[in-house]
């Protein structure tokens, strides 16, 4: 069931091949799809409404200034309501309609009043199809992110002439709107992420270590959420007690210098969320054995030497990802603190929380964080860690998308 859940609207043009939008009907529902069928005037002179209606279980839409319709759910939420936009067949005048932004009809205002994918099947005459004006309205639709199944080669139906212009079956037009609805849910298909998460455990000797209160949610979290918008996630952990997150390929470490050498080995990579805490110094010289008290003598004094930073490291590498996220963990000037940090770091972002002991930030299950990048700020309101998570994996994904 490729398509479980995914409502379709399906805009029907007149041309012949509109017979084979019957099939498509049954076999967009076969795969699970709810279909919502619109058909324009020239449609109805080919397939009638009461076929597409019995093979749809829906309502068929046929008219823009019609009261039922427009009363029942009028064309914006049409153009909204549903996953995907079908339009097949789609003709050489619903495509210059598009091309040119024209809506005096249902269809052709549906589809400028759309913010959904739109996947047109084109079925025309050869000459129609290779004509100057189709190809420059093609152009331009392709241009607008339109995306397109066909037309094939083949011979046509009414004229039994050759050439392109053919619709596509209805089985390519399936296949089509699957793969093009999985990477819709999946934007960041194809790219490799590098998370870190947790605490490090810098050891004093073999049994005493310096920590820090990170649970490590935070960062699990936004593995998971990259993962779920497809991204091939490496997460690179210090000592937690929560899980491995699904989809993800975990790399257990303990100390920053660890961690540096598990970050550099995951390279080269797109994206890089460097969430841990890691701890800014560790101990010079760690004891091979236990340290003993000795009665009546103060203890040795610890000598710290500061860790490698890896965010900082990852910022200015040769192999840098192209986007680079870093957190700053603050209890005071948040901004202020982040801004410089934007810098300092290499980074593209850098998300500022407050983790003064009050908010129970660390460790807890919200976070209250201020998005810093070098376009602007935005504030986030409190959310759970898991939306948080989801709503900087969007926000990376949509950087991808627009370049
Ligand atoms: O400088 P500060 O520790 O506040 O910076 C926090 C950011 O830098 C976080 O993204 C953290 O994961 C990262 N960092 C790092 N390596 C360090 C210190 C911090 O990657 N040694």
């Amino acid at each position: 069931m490729e398509l479980h859940g995914k409502r379709i609207l399906l805009i029907i043009a007149g041309g012949i091949a509109a017979y084979k939008s019957l099939d498509l009907i049954r076999r967009l529902r076969e795969r699970g799809a709810s279909v919502r069928p619109v058909m324009s005037r020239a449609a109805q002179e080919f397939i009638t409404p009461l076929a597409v209606g019995a093979l749809s279980a829906s309502h068929v839409y046929t008219d823009l200034f019609s009261r039922e319709d427009e009363q029942d759910v009028g064309h914006i939420r049409l153009a909204r309501e549903c996953d995907l936009v079908i339009v097949a067949p789609a003709t050489a005048d619903l495509m210059a309609k598009m091309a040119h932004g024209l809506a005096d009809d249902l269809a052709s205002a549906v589809l400028l009043a759309t913010d959904r994918p739109v996947l047109v099947a084109p079925a025309m005459n050869p000459v129609m199809w290779n004509a100057a004006p189709t190809r420059r309205n093609s152009a331009v639709l392709k241009a607008d992110g339109i995306h397109f199944i066909g037309p094939m080669k083949g011979e046509m139906a009414e004229s039994g002439e050759a050439g392109t212009g053919r619709m596509a079956e209805p089985l390519e037009i399936v296949a089509a709107a699957v793969t093009l609805l999985s990477s819709q849910d999946k934007p960041l298909a194809g790219k490799r992420a590098i998370v870190t998460s947790g605490p490090t455990h810098e050891p004093i000797d073999p049994v005493r270590y310096i920590a820090n209160r990170s649970s490590g949610k935070q960062g699990h979290a936004i593995a998971a959420a990259l993962a779920k918008l497809g991204a091939e996630v490496t997460l690179i952990s210090g000592p937690v007690t929560i899980a491995d997150p699904a989809g993800v390929k975990t790399l257990h470490v303990e100390t920053a210098q660890e961690m540096l050498s598990a970050v550099l080995s995951a390279l080269p990579a797109d994206i890089a969320v460097m969430v841990a805490a890691v701890a800014d110094w560790r101990v010079t010289a760690s004891a091979g054995q236990k340290i003993k008290k000795q009665p009546g003598e103060p203890p040795a004094p610890l000598l710290l030497a500061e860790n490698p930073d890896i965010l900082k490291t990852l910022g200015h590498h040769a192999q840098r990802p192209a986007f680079v996220v870093g957190f700053a963990a603050e209890t005071q000037d948040i901004e202020a603190n982040g801004r410089r940090k934007l810098d300092a770091k290499g980074a593209d972002i850098i998300i500022a929380n407050d983790v003064s002991p009050a908010t129970g930030i660390m460790g807890g299950d919200r976070n209250r964080v201020t998005l810093i990048a070098k376009d602007g700020i935005a504030q986030w309101p409190d959310l759970g860690k898991d939306e948080v998570a989801m709503r900087l994996a969007e926000t990376i994904a949509a950087r991808f998308t627009s370049v």
